[in-house]
């Protein structure tokens, strides 16, 4: 079957952009555009239209679990007065593919309707992938997604069966050889009009053909396909469910790996992590933006200046490789993409395992700003500093959000989270207290383990109004009974592991606090979630908590 998908290779149309050209950034002289920061815009946008009957829905599905709830709670969800909504965010942790594999009705927490009356998600590393392939693919569920099956509009499914990066995508190794000389190919065009390329832009030409529209099992290694290459973050905003503001802003987070810190002579620090004071970008569909201050509208990304403008610079496959590139805090020297792209293109002062960007940001604002004078921003994994959850976008005190569901798939313990990674996130964000508020947390694994913090399903914050409320979801173990699936690490995925990994994270999500029996769920696990979503709001309206949200924030709050 491959030998004959080869074999047909070369028939592409005479009319039909290529990859490379698809690839490649665009310049012209028209005046660039400036526009203001419109991703704040968007999510008040939504908070008024969609918002009071995605909340009331979201009731509608909490009231049909039979729990009695207080009577504050109806009319903060029912509420039509946009100043009086409440505002919660999900961030999804980075592991690779276990991190894009997640069981769509868990990331709304078992409680159907919660997603869609999210303002924001946001993603790192594995989980950019699934953030941006649920948006692009109008926000299916995850099965649907991964398998590519009743989604709206079509869409062509994961390819899970193939490595990224890290393993070789066949067993067989003209295929392989083949397969990597056409992302060569894919990426010439870019080069050739005069941008550096890394291992990132490999990446993305992979990252095009596992999670972007258009490439399938069969057509995997087929050179006559563009796998992506085109593919805009912002095209985002054409998404019919976008527009519609009923899916929530998609948000992927990456790092500035600054040569800073590294030495006078700016030399690369293999196997270092990039410090917590490093910059964090945001990438929507509307902009870039460089924590805390700066935002540059991500169609006109690759431009630095007012005379030229760039556009076609923000691929989508690019910027989910970049939040995913952790070639730059591995021994990359040992990596034989480098070694690819350092043979394929000569381009002696260029460092080969980051993502580069023009830098949008040169000589803005104040000069804590590491990257201030570089002309390229090198940008990598979004967990490479040591955060694997994407939560500091979320923590801007500017977004006023609320409430906050912090999903952790991180591998720290055997495989299973450890609280590491939300640690990492709580000191950060005390780096900053201008601009971000953090509840306390403890501060060492050993409390997390030691209290199963990990085990089972907590809230931060529930005493500290000023801070958002963090409703903390860990892959820390198997449910009661059931063997250890969640934990798989593999760079490749058969159906059945999607299946088993899917329903056991949706197990993990909305078992809630069990009494250890096999089986044994907690029943007023969704109440609790909807007394977590309300409760700042509550607390603004001077109410006491009472009934179901008193005995469950008494039961899921760590004090
Ligand atoms: C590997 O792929 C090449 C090119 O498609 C084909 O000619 C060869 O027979 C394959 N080798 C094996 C062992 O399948
Ligand atoms: C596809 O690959 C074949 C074999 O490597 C090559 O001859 C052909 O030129 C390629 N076509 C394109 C469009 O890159
Ligand atoms: C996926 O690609 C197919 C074929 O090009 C197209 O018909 C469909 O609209 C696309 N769907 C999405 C969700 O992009
Ligand atoms: C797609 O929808 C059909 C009809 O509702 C259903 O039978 C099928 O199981 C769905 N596929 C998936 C992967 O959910
Ligand atoms: C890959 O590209 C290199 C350099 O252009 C060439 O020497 C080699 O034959 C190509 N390999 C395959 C399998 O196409
Ligand atoms: C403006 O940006 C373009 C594209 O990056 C670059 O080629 C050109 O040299 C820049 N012009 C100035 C005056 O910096
Ligand atoms: C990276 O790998 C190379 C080759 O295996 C080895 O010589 C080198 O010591 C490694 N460097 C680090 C920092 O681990
Ligand atoms: C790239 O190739 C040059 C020349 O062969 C070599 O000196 C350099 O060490 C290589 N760099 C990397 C990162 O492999
Ligand atoms: C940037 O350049 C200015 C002017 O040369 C210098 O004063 C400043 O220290 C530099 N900042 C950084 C972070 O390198
Ligand atoms: C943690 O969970 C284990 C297994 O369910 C249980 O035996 C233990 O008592 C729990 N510890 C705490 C502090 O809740
Ligand atoms: C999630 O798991 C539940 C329970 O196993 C299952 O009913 C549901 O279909 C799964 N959803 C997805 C999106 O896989
Ligand atoms: C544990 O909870 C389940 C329901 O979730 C219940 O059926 C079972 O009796 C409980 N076991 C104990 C020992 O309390």
């Amino acid at each position: 079957m491959l030998f004959t998908l080869l074999a047909l290779a070369g028939t592409v149309s005479a009319t039909a952009l290529t990859a490379a050209q698809g690839y490649t950034p665009t310049t012209g002289a028209q005046p660039r555009k400036r526009l203001d920061p419109l991703s704040r815009r968007g999510i008040d946008a939504k908070r008024q239209i969609v918002l009071p009957s995605a909340f009331r829905s979201y009731l509608d599905t909490v009231v049909r679990a039979q729990v009695q709830l207080p009577a504050y709670m109806y009319d903060i969800l029912w509420s039509e007065d946009p100043t009086q909504m409440t505002t919660d965010g999900i961030a999804t942790s980075g592991e690779a593919y276990r991190a894009a594999m997640r069981n769509g009705s868990s990331v709304a927490v078992g409680t159907c309707g919660l997603l869609q009356a999210t303002p924001s998600i946001a993603g790192l590393s594995g989980g950019s992938w699934l953030v941006y392939s649920l948006a692009q693919s109008n926000f299916p569920e995850v099965q649907d997604l991964v398998f590519g099956e009743n989604v709206t509009g079509g869409y062509s499914r994961w390819n899970t069966e193939y490595g990224t990066l890290t393993l070789y995508p066949s067993t067989n190794d003209t295929i392989n050889a083949e397969y990597m000389n056409q992302t060569v190919v894919d990426i010439t065009g870019k080069y050739n009009a005069g941008w550096p390329v890394s291992i990132v832009d490999l990446l993305g030409r992979s990252m095009g053909r596992h999670f972007l529209n258009g490439t399938t099992k069969t057509n995997f290694f087929d050179n006559d396909t563009v796998h992506g290459a085109g593919v805009l973050f912002s095209d985002l905003q054409n998404v019919p469910t976008f527009v519609s503001r009923q899916q929530p802003l998609p948000i992927v987070v990456a790092d500035g790996w600054s040569k800073y810190p590294y030495g006078p002579d700016g030399g690369e620090a293999q196997g270092s992590q990039v410090p917590p004071t490093n910059i964090i970008y945001e990438f929507n569909a509307y902009g870039v933006i460089r924590q805390l201050v700066a935002f540059t509208p991500i169609q006109y990304l690759g431009t630095t200046n007012e005379s030229v403008c760039v556009t076609n610079f923000e691929q989508a496959a690019f910027i989910i490789g970049s939040s995913s590139d952790y070639y730059a805090a591995s021994n990359s020297s040992v990596c034989s993409w480098i070694t690819l792209v350092n043979e394929s293109f000569t381009q002696p002062d260029v460092q080969l395992d980051v993502a580069l960007y023009p830098n949008p940001f040169q000589g803005a604002g104040n000069g804590s700003f590491t990257e201030i004078n570089e002309t390229y921003l090198s940008i990598v994994d979004g967990g490479n500093d040591g955060e694997a959850i994407p939560i500091q976008p979320l923590l801007v005190k500017a977004r006023k959000v609320d409430t906050l569901i912090a999903i952790d798939v991180n591998a720290e313990a055997n495989d299973y989270a450890a609280g590491g990674d939300f640690i990492a996130s709580a000191t950060r964000a005390a780096l900053f207290p201008d601009a971000y508020t953090f509840p306390p947390i403890p501060l060492n694994t050993s409390t997390f383990i030691a209290k199963n913090l990990t085990r089972r399903p907590t809230f931060f914050g529930c005493d500290t109004p000023e801070t958002p409320l963090i409703v903390y979801i860990a892959n820390g173990g198997p449910p009661a009974g059931q063997p250890a699936v969640t934990n798989t690490s593999d760079d490749t995925w058969t159906p059945q592991l999607i299946e088993a990994f899917l329903d056991q994270t949706f197990d993990v999500a909305t078992q809630g606090i069990t009494n250890g029996t096999v089986g044994a769920r907690d029943t007023e696990w969704g109440s609790c979630v909807a007394c977590a979503v309300v409760d700042r709001e509550r607390y603004r309206q001077g109410i006491a908590r009472s009934g179901v949200c008193e005995t469950c924030l008494a039961r899921y709050c760590w004090s």
